[in-house]
């Protein structure tokens, strides 16, 4: 254990803390966090959280927002300000409120990686691992969906509803960078290797995929298969986990330039410094976290 490690853990303990990391955190993040998940099993953790003073979130600002929102008696601290999401900020309130005006019959569904204020806009909320679901349980043939358009298109396959996705081309700036192309030099190496991929992935690549599932659920895939290799089409950061959690396999991601740089900016420094200095405090205002909260429970109601 490092000086910086022992430290940490130190001031976990006399402050009451609970560490939460994501799959896409640096490996020293997700080794001293006490869970490491995927973006709805971070939410229902936080929402859960009872014996905690502080839930520390290592991820980006959609994802504190909504442990804000979900367990408003705790104090949630985003370890790095900067830490944002950039297709979060894609979407704004008044292109929600311009599209409900256009199509008023139909439902909105947010995809979590928003901020509070557009979740405050619509009527249920959804993450990677449950959007078919999400959409399934809603009686509308039409839903308004926002704000990744490659997840839009994956729901709208899935579920054979008309998926109108807001904004117009809302996306995951890093996993764009995924193309089918390096999938098939990868697999000339490895031909027997499984190819596993985020939705945020665009349809060319999730068109080369053997399995589409959000990271935690990739994780649950990898576990359970039988195959010996994969090759792996999301942010590196979950490789960590892979290798952890099934040692004799092996891992290749299919880009290798497929970092998000917003979840690489929490390190034990800023991490130690948040949890010493209590920051950053992540406070969504009453009346709009009300709204949001709604949102977010309903999407919990959902199998
Ligand atoms: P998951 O819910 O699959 O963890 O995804 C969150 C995310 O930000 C993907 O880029
Ligand atoms: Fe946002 Fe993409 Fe980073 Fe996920 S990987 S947090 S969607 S920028």
């Amino acid at each position: 254990m490092t000086d910086l490690t022992a430290k940490i853990q130190k001031l976990k303990q006399e402050k009451k803390a609970v560490i939460l990391a994501h799959n896409y955190q640096r490996p020293e993040i997700q080794d001293i966090a006490d869970y490491v998940g995927d973006s709805i099993e971070l939410s229902r953790k936080a929402m859960q959280e009872k014996d905690a003073e502080l839930i520390v979130f290592c991820a980006v600002d959609f994802m504190a927002q909504s442990a804000a929102i979900l367990n408003p008696q705790k104090k949630v601290l985003l370890p790095t300000l900067g830490a944002r999401c950039p297709m979060a900020q894609m979407l704004t309130t008044d292109e929600i409120r311009r599209a409900k005006a256009q199509y008023p019959k139909a439902p909105v569904v947010l995809y979590v990686n928003t901020l509070a204020e557009a979740k405050a806009e619509c009527d249920i909320c959804c993450t990677s691992a449950n959007a078919v679901e999400v959409i399934n349980s809603l009686k509308a043939e039409t839903v308004l969906f926002g704000p990744d358009r490659n997840l839009a298109e994956y729901v709208a396959e899935k579920t054979g509803k008309t998926v109108i996705p807001l904004p117009q081309w809302g996306f995951c700036p890093t996993h764009l960078l995924f193309q089918p192309e390096d999938v098939k030099v990868l697999k000339l190496q490895y031909p027997n290797a499984v190819v596993m991929a985020h939705p945020e992935c665009s349809g060319e690549m999730r068109k080369v995929a053997d399995y589409i599932g959000s990271t935690s659920k990739m994780c649950r895939y990898a576990k359970e298969s039988d195959a010996a290799e994969f090759i792996v089409g999301t942010e590196e950061g979950i490789l960590h986990r892979l290798q952890k959690e099934n040692p004799p396999k092996k891992f290749f991601i299919a880009y290798e330039g497929a970092i998000c740089p917003n979840m690489k900016l929490t390190t034990l420094d800023r991490l130690y410094a948040s949890l010493k200095e209590e920051k950053h405090h992540v406070q969504v205002p009453a009346a709009v976290a009300a709204k949001a909260r709604k949102a977010l429970k309903r999407m919990f109601q959902v199998n």
